[in-house]
C-alpha cells in the first residue's frame, strides 16, 4: 500500500496523487480507504484551502479495481461508497486532473469538482452497463442536470469512450492542456484559490451547490442499492471474469 497514493501540503494547497500505475490507478477498497482519510484530513485542517487530485501527465483513473468488484460481498458496506460520500460532502474547492484513462469513478469524481483541466489525451467513459452495473456518485442526477437526458444516456448507458474536447463542449471540464504542462496549470488554479479570502470561497462553493445538495444524497442511496444488488447479478460476475481473465 506504502507510496500507492501519495500526499503533499503546499501553501494551502493539498495534492493526492494516484500511484498505482501498472493498473492505470485502478482505485482497490484500502486506496478508497486511504482516499476518505485525506479527504477528511483536508476537510478538517485549516492548513488546507483547496484539494488537488491527480495521476500524472498519461493516466488519471481506471476507475474501481475490477477484481475488488467481483470479490465483493453481497453484505459488506463497500468503501467506494464511503469515498463517494465523502467526496459529495467536502466542503472546500477540489481540482482534478485528467490524462489518459478517466473511466468509471474516474469520471463520475469530476461531477463533484470544481475545476478540472485535462491533458489531450484524455479518455473518458462510463462504461457501466457494458460492466452490467448501474451510475454511482449521483452521475445518475448530475450528469443530466449538466448535459441534457438524451446525452447522460449516451453517456451512462452506452457508455462510449469520449476525448477533451468533446468533455470541454460538454462542459465537464475548465481546460484542455498539453501533457507536460497538465499538472503545472492545476497547481496555478489550485494556488489563485489558495490566496483568495477562505471563509469567502467556501461560502460561496455551499451557495453554488446547496440547490443539489438533497438530490445528490437521495441519488447517492437509490444507486447504492442498486449497485450492490447489480454487482451479484450472473451478467455483472460473467463480464468482470471475462476481463480479468485477459490480465
Ligand atoms: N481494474 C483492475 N485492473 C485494471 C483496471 C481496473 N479497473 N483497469 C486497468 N487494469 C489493469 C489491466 O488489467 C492491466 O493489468 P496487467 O498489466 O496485469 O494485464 C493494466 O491495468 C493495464 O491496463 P491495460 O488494459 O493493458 O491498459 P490500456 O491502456 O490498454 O487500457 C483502460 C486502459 C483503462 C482503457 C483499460 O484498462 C480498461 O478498460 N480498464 C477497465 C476500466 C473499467 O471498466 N473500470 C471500471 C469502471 S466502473
Amino acid at each position: 500500500m506504502d507510496n500507492i497514493i501519495l500526499t503533499n501540503l503546499d501553501n494551502g494547497v493539498f495534492t493526492i496523487t494516484l500511484n498505482r500505475l501498472d493498473k492505470k490507478n485502478a482505485l482497490t477498497s484500502a486506496m478508497y480507504l486511504s482516499l476518505t482519510e485525506h479527504f477528511s484530513y483536508a476537510s478538517e485542517s485549516d492548513d488546507v484551502r483547496c484539494l488537488v487530485i491527480q495521476g500524472n501527465e498519461n493516466c488519471f483513473c481506471a476507475g474501481n479495481d475490477l477484481a475488488d468488484f467481483l470479490n465483493a460481498k453481497s453484505d459488506e458496506e463497500l468503501p467506494a461508497f464511503q469515498f463517494i460520500q465523502r467526496l459529495a460532502s467536502f466542503d472546500k474547492p477540489i481540482i482534478a486532473v485528467v490524462a489518459g484513462a478517466a473511466v468509471g469513478i474516474g469520471t463520475t469524481l469530476l461531477l463533484h469538482s470544481d475545476i478540472v483541466v485535462a491533458a489531450e489525451n484524455a479518455k473518458f467513459a462510463l462504461p457501466f452497463s457494458k460492466l452490467g452495473l448501474c451510475p454511482e456518485a449521483a452521475s445518475s442526477y448530475l450528469l443530466p442536470q449538466m448535459v441534457g437526458h438524451a446525452k447522460a444516456f449516451e453517456l451512462l448507458v452506452l457508455g462510449g469512450t469520449f476525448d477533451a474536447q468533446q468533455a470541454l463542449s460538454l462542459n465537464l471540464i475548465n481546460q484542455i492542456t498539453s501533457p507536460g504542462a497538465l499538472l503545472d496549470t492545476a497547481q496555478q488554479y489550485a494556488k489563485k484559490i489558495a490566496r483568495l479570502p477562505s471563509d469567502a470561497v467556501m461560502t460561496s462553493r455551499a451557495l453554488i451547490k446547496q440547490s443539489t445538495q438533497l438530490a445528490v444524497s437521495n441519488a447517492m442511496a437509490k444507486e447504492a442499492d442498486e449497485f450492490g444488488r447489480l454487482m451479484q447479478t450472473q451478467d455483472c460476475k460473467n463480464i468482470l471474469q471475462q476481463f480479468l481473465s485477459k490480465s
